[in-house]
C-alpha cells in the first residue's frame, strides 16, 4: 500500500502545494513549525479520512481561507486508487473514494491501511490506564471494524447503569432495573475482553521482537490482565451489586482494564526512561504493522512523526532498518543528520512549501 503524491490546498501553513512520495522511505525535513506535522496530517487525512491530530478539523482550514482540499493518488491492493478530502468551515467533511463520495470514514480503513505515530501518542505508555485503553480498542477495531459496535454499545450499557445505580440508591428504582444494563454490560464487556485478548496475544511476540530490533532490553512484554475473564464477567456483576449501589458506580468490567507494557522485568510507565518510552511506543505501532501485513499480505503507509528526538544514533539507525522492512513509510525531522541513511526521496518542508530534493 502506498501513497505516490498529494496535492493540499488551504490546508494548515499550505496555500498550495504538492508532494511526490517514494514507495520506500522519504523523509520530511523542515525547521520548528515549518509544516511537517501539517504534512503528514494531510497525508492521513486522504488515506483514512480524518485528522490524527485534532477533532477540530475546522482547524486544518488555512487562517484566512474559506476551505480546504486534498488529492492524493495511492496504489492499494495492486490498484491506482484516488481519494479527495474538503473540508468548508460550518459544513461536514466531503470525502470521495475513486470521484465517489464516501459518507463513513469505514470505507477508507477498508481501502487503506495507515498508521501514525504523533509525538503525543507517548501518552500510551505515559500516561493513565484509560489512553492504553481507548489505544488498544482502536487497534482492535482496525483488525476488525464490526468490533466498534462492542465498544459504542459497552459505553452506553455502563452510563445507563450507572445512572440506574444512582436512581436504586435515591431510592427511586428497585435493584431489580439494574438486570437488563447488567445484561448488556456482560455481552458487550465479554466481547471487548476477548477482542483485547486476542489482539494482545496476537501482539505480544512482534512486540517484543520489534523492541529488540529496536535496540530496547531483553524481557519485553505487553500483557492484557483483565481484571475479570469474559466468562466470569456476569457473575462479577451480580457479586458487586450491593457494593456498586452503594457507591453508585460500576466497580468491574473492561472499563478499569489496564495494559502492562514492561522491559526488562520493569513496568515501562514508571520506570521506563525516554527513550525506551518512546521506543515501546513505536514498536507497539510497528508490532502491529507486522499484523496488519499478515492479514493484507500488503504493509501499511506508516506515518512517523518527530521520532528521531531522544533516540541515540544507534536506536535511530535501527528504526529505520525495521521500518525498511515494512514497506512505504513518511518521516519527519528537524535535522536532516538525524537520517542514518539517505532516505528514497527528501522533501524539504519551508514556510509553506515542499520542495523534492536527490
Ligand atoms: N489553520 C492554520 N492556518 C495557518 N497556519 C497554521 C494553521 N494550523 C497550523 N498552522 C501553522 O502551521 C505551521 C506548521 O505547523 P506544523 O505543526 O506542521 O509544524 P512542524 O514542521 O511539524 O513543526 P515542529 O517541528 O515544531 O513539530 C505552524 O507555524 C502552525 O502555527
Ligand atoms: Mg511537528
Amino acid at each position: 500500500m502506498r501513497i505516490e503524491h498529494l496535492r493540499l490546498r488551504g490546508f494548515r501553513c499550505y496555500a498550495a502545494a504538492e508532494a511526490t512520495f517514494a514507495p520506500g522511505l522519504t523523509a520530511v525535513v523542515g525547521a520548528n513549525g515549518a509544516g511537517k506535522t501539517s504534512l503528514l496530517e494531510a497525508v492521513h487525512f486522504t488515506l483514512a479520512g480524518y485528522s490524527p491530530r485534532t477533532s477540530s478539523e475546522t482547524r486544518c482550514i488555512r487562517q484566512g481561507d474559506a476551505f480546504f482540499r486534498l488529492e492524493a493518488r495511492a496504489v492499494s491492493g495492486g490498484q491506482e486508487r484516488s481519494t479527495t478530502a474538503a473540508l468548508q468551515a460550518g459544513e461536514p467533511r466531503r470525502l470521495t473514494l475513486d470521484a465517489k463520495p464516501i459518507r463513513s470514514v469505514a470505507a477508507f480503513a477498508v481501502a487503506f491501511e495507515c498508521l501514525v505515530f504523533l509525538p503525543e501518542r507517548l501518552a500510551v505508555v505515559q500516561r493513565a490506564p484509560a489512553i492504553r485503553r481507548a489505544y488498544l480498542d482502536r487497534a482492535v477495531v482496525r483488525a476488525d471494524p464490526a468490533h466498534a459496535r462492542e465498544t459504542a454499545a459497552y459505553g452506553r450499557a455502563l452510563a445507563q447503569r450507572n445512572a440506574a445505580l444512582r436512581r436504586v440508591r435515591a431510592g427511586a428504582a428497585t435493584a431489580a432495573s439494574l438486570d437488563p444494563w447488567d445484561e448488556r454490560l456482560a455481552t458487550h464487556g465479554s466481547a471487548i475482553i476477548e477482542g483485547r485478548a486476542r489482539l494482545c496475544a496476537a501482539l505480544a511476540a512482534p512486540f517484543a521482537e520489534v523492541l529488540r530490533d529496536l535496540g530496547g532490553g531483553p524481557g519485553a512484554a505487553l500483557r492484557y490482565a483483565p481484571r475479570v475473564g469474559a466468562a466470569e464477567l456476569a457473575g462479577a456483576l451480580a457479586e458487586r451489586r450491593s457494593r456498586d449501589i452503594e457507591r453508585a458506580v460500576t466497580g468491574t468490567g473492561p472499563h478499569l482494564d489496564d495494559i502492562a507494557l514492561a522491559e526488562g522485568g520493569r513496568e515501562l510507565r514508571a520506570f521506563g526512561s525516554q527513550g525506551e518510552q518512546r521506543t515501546a511506543v513505536l514498536a507497539l505501532l510497528l508490532a502491529e504493522a507486522r499484523l496488519v501485513t499478515e492479514r493484507l499480505g500488503e504493509a501499511p503507509v506508516l506515518l512517523l512523526d518527530d521520532v528521531f528526538s531522544e533516540l541515540d544514533a544507534d536506536r535511530r539507525r535501527r528504526l529505520i532498518m525495521v521500518v525498511r522492512e515494512l514497506g512505504q513509510a513518511i518521516v519527519t525531522t528537524t535535522e536532516r543528520e538525524h537520517l542514518p541513511a539517505p532516505p528514497d526521496t527528501l522533501l524539504t518542508v519551508r514556510a509553506g512549501t515542499v520542495t523534492m530534493s536527490v
